[in-house]
C-alpha cells in the first residue's frame, strides 16, 4: 500500500492525505482507507493531483454510483460533471452578471449537495484546475459537531423531526426564475429526517441547509425559526474550516454531515475552474 499521511485541518473536521497517487493506487484496501477516512474527518483534500475528467469519473466510481446532474438531466440530457467556477468549455471567462455566475452564487449559501433529492448525495468531489489569487473559499462546518453540542432536551427535540427540502424553494432565493418549469416539474419536494445516522457508525448528525424549506406539520414560522437558528448554530466562527483551494488538489467531501457553501470571488477579474461529481446516498433518509 502506499505510505500515506493524514493530517487534521480543523478539531470539527477536515484532513490532508499525502502519499497517495488517485490515479493509480486505489486498490480494495485505500478505498477503504479513504472511506475510513472521511468517516472521521467529513472531509479529505488530496494535494498535487494529476486529473482530467476521465479519471476523476473512475476515481468516483471507486466510490459509488456517480449521480447525474440534476440541470442537464432537466435538459434531458445525462451529464455526471459540473463545472464550479466560470471558465467556459472554451476556456472564455463569464463575468459577474452573466446569468451562470448569478446562478451559482446559489452555492453561496449554507448547503448540502443535492439534498433535495429523495436519495441525497453521499460525496462530492472536486478537482481544482484554475483558483482567484484573491477570494474563491470553500467554507465548511461538521453538523455532527453540532449535534454534538446541542443539549440533550434540544436533542429530544430535533430527533424525530421531518424536513422537507426543496430545490425550488433555494433557487427562488437567487432569481426568482432560476428554476424554469421543466426543471421543477423533475424536483418536487422531498422529506427527510432531520436527523441522520452515519451508516457505518452510527454517529448522528443535523441534515439542514438552503434546500431545507420547513419542518413538517409544523407553520412555516416557527419552521424557519428552528431551521435559521440550527444553521447559525453550525456555522459559528469557531466551527468553521475555510478551504483556500490549490490547482491539483481533490476534495472529497460528505455531504451527509457537512454544510458548506462558496465564499464568493470577483468573476470579472479571476478564472475559477473546478470540475465537481457527486456519488449517489444509499437511499431515503427516512430509513436511516
Ligand atoms: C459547491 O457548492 O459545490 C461549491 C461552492 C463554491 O463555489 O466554492
Amino acid at each position: 500500500m502506499a505510505n500515506i499521511r493524514i493530517e487534521r485541518l480543523h478539531p470539527d473536521l477536515g484532513a490532508r492525505i499525502t502519499g497517495v497517487d488517485l490515479t493509480r493506487d486505489l486498490d480494495d484496501a485505500m478505498v477503504e482507507t479513504v472511506r475510513e477516512a472521511v468517516d472521521a474527518y467529513s472531509f479529505v483534500v488530496f494535494p498535487d493531483q494529476r486529473m482530467d475528467d476521465a479519471a476523476q469519473l473512475t476515481l468516483t466510481k471507486r466510490f459509488g454510483e456517480p449521480e447525474p446532474s440534476h440541470v442537464a438531466k432537466g435538459e434531458g440530457k445525462l451529464e455526471y460533471f459540473g463545472t464550479i467556477g466560470n471558465v467556459q468549455p472554451d476556456g472564455t471567462v463569464l463575468g459577474n452578471s452573466h446569468k451562470k455566475t448569478i446562478f451559482l452564487t446559489g452555492n453561496n449559501m449554507w448547503h448540502s449537495d443535492a439534498s433535495f433529492k429523495e436519495t441525497p448525495a453521499f460525496l462530492s468531489i472536486m478537482c481544482a484546475y484554475e483558483t482567484p489569487a484573491e477570494g474563491g473559499a470553500t467554507l465548511f462546518a461538521s453538523t455532527r459537531s453540532t449535534y454534538e453540542r446541542l443539549s440533550p432536551e434540544r436533542k429530544a427535540e430535533v430527533d424525530p423531526l421531518i424536513v422537507i427540502h426543496d430545490y425550488v424553494y433555494s433557487r427562488s432565493k437567487v432569481a426568482p426564475d432560476a428554476v424554469s418549469p421543466q426543471l421543477a416539474a423533475t424536483l418536487p419536494p422531498v422529506r427527510h429526517r432531520l436527523v441522520r445516522r452515519n451508516p457505518r457508525t452510527g454517529a448522528p448528525n443535523l441534515f439542514i441547509g438552503s434546500h431545507a424549506k420547513a419542518i413538517e406539520g409544523w407553520s412555516d414560522a416557527k419552521s424557519r425559526a428552528l431551521l435559521d437558528e440550527l444553521v447559525e448554530e453550525a456555522v459559528g466562527e469557531a466551527h468553521v474550516y475555510a478551504h483556500r483551494w490549490q490547482p491539483g488538489e481533490v476534495v472529497f467531501w460528505d455531504n451527509r454531515c457537512l454544510l458548506h457553501r462558496g465564499a464568493g470571488y470577483d468573476a470579472d477579474k479571476y478564472r475559477r475552474y473546478m470540475r465537481q461529481t457527486r456519488t449517489r446516498g444509499e437511499g431515503p433518509t427516512l430509513g436511516e
